[in-house]
């Protein structure tokens, strides 16, 4: 047994210290990101992935993501034929994402996806520093080299290092923060979001100065993201993209109905890993570590990302930047008390009572 002493943080325990500016008008910042990987250069207009859960994306949430800019992996709680059937809707072909398992059935699985135009495959496992993540990512590069692989979910820089060296392009942080997850409580396991980013970063840049010809993969910070607050912080930090589940859950192209509950719209946001998702996927449950829950329709997806990415905007005006990388170079973070973050909420209602 080790301790290591030092503290984990959370978006709530850090703030962005606002920096001198010289942007005139929020139009011009640039949100743009580029994944280059072997030959090929994908374009982003926005740093946003969509979750692979079966209450978040299919093939009307991929087209929402991509027309906006953004990209949507499909889930894989579902049939091979099914899953390749729902890729094979979505528009362009350059941004097929979808989300393979390390075992069972996945090797069959990715072959009818390839036959369907993937482009971008996301193995999809719980705990992604695994042995079975780095075989499965080295048999992907070796058999499908055209493919962008992301591979996670991991909350250490050495799993990060580990992922970097079995070939991974892109790596998904953080354990257990999840809106809908219950891993931490269940498990004791995990490791925040924002320290997750904070701790691969710094992988990243020593697995730069090592010298290694191997590219280091981007980073996408998933999980516990609630805000647009929570995007800028973790940009800022050094993340990539984002991906969101319960930011984008309850839009009009989620999978799902829309429910009248007590008046109101809502719609199912489910964790994978809770006993209702499970039990609609495989029909038994094992070791539940999420919650199923309904939430409020938000309506159509462009109109939450536009909101999403006119305060990212913002947030890069008040530290100054101009694009993505300016963000990081200038982003000054502090530490923040709880009456800190209290005050950060509106504090009006409170007064009244
Ligand atoms: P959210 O954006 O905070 O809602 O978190 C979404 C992320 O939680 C997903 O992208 C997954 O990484 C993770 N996740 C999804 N389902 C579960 C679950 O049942 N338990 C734990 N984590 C989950």
């Amino acid at each position: 047994m080790r301790i290591n002493n030092k503290e984990v943080l959370s978006f709530d325990d850090v703030i962005l210290e606002p920096q001198y500016s010289e942007l005139v008008t929020r139009k011009s910042i640039d949100t743009s990101v580029n994944l280059n990987y072997s030959d090929k250069n994908l374009e982003f207009k926005i740093p946003i992935i969509s979750s692979p859960m079966s209450t978040v994306t299919e093939a009307h949430m991929s087209n929402a993501m991509i027309s906006q800019g953004g990209l949507g992996i499909i889930h894989r709680y579902n049939t091979i034929e099914f899953q390749s059937k729902l890729l094979g809707y979505v528009n362009h072909r350059d941004y097929r994402a979808a989300a393979i398992g390390a075992t069972g059935d996945y090797k069959e699985r990715l072959s009818e996806l390839v036959k369907n135009d993937l482009s971008v495959v996301c193995i999809d496992i719980a705990h992604g520093d695994h042995i079975l993540m780095e075989k499965a990512i080295e048999f992907i590069r070796s058999q499908y080299p055209h493919l962008f692989v992301i591979a996670g979910n991991v909350a250490t820089g050495h799993a990060y290092k580990r992922l970097a060296l079995a070939g991974a392009h892109a790596v998904r942080t953080s354990v257990g923060s999840g809106s809908i997850c219950t891993t931490r409580i269940q498990t004791g396991h995990g490791i925040p979001t924002f320290q997750a980013i904070l701790d691969c970063c710094e992988a990243r840049k020593e697995h730069l100065e090592s010298g290694n010809d191997l590219s280091a993969p981007y980073i996408i910070a998933d999980g516990g993201i609630k805000n647009s607050g929570d995007v800028v912080k973790s940009l800022a930090a050094g993340a990539d993209f984002v991906m969101l589940g319960s930011m984008l859950s309850g839009t009009r192209e989620t999978p799902g109905k829309v429910i009248i509950q007590d008046g109101k719209k809502v719609k199912r946001y489910n964790g994978m890993a809770s006993k209702t998702a499970q039990k609609n996927w495989k029909g038994t449950y094992n070791s539940i570590e999420g919650v199923a829950s309904y939430v409020s329709y938000k309506g159509t997806t462009s109109k939450v990302l536009n909101e999403i990415m006119s305060n990212v905007r913002s947030g890069m005006s008040y530290s100054g930047a101009n694009t993505l990388k300016e963000l990081i170079d200038n982003a000054v973070f502090r530490r923040q008390t709880t009456s800190s973050h209290v005050e950060g909420n509106p504090h009006i209602f409170n007064r009244n009572k």
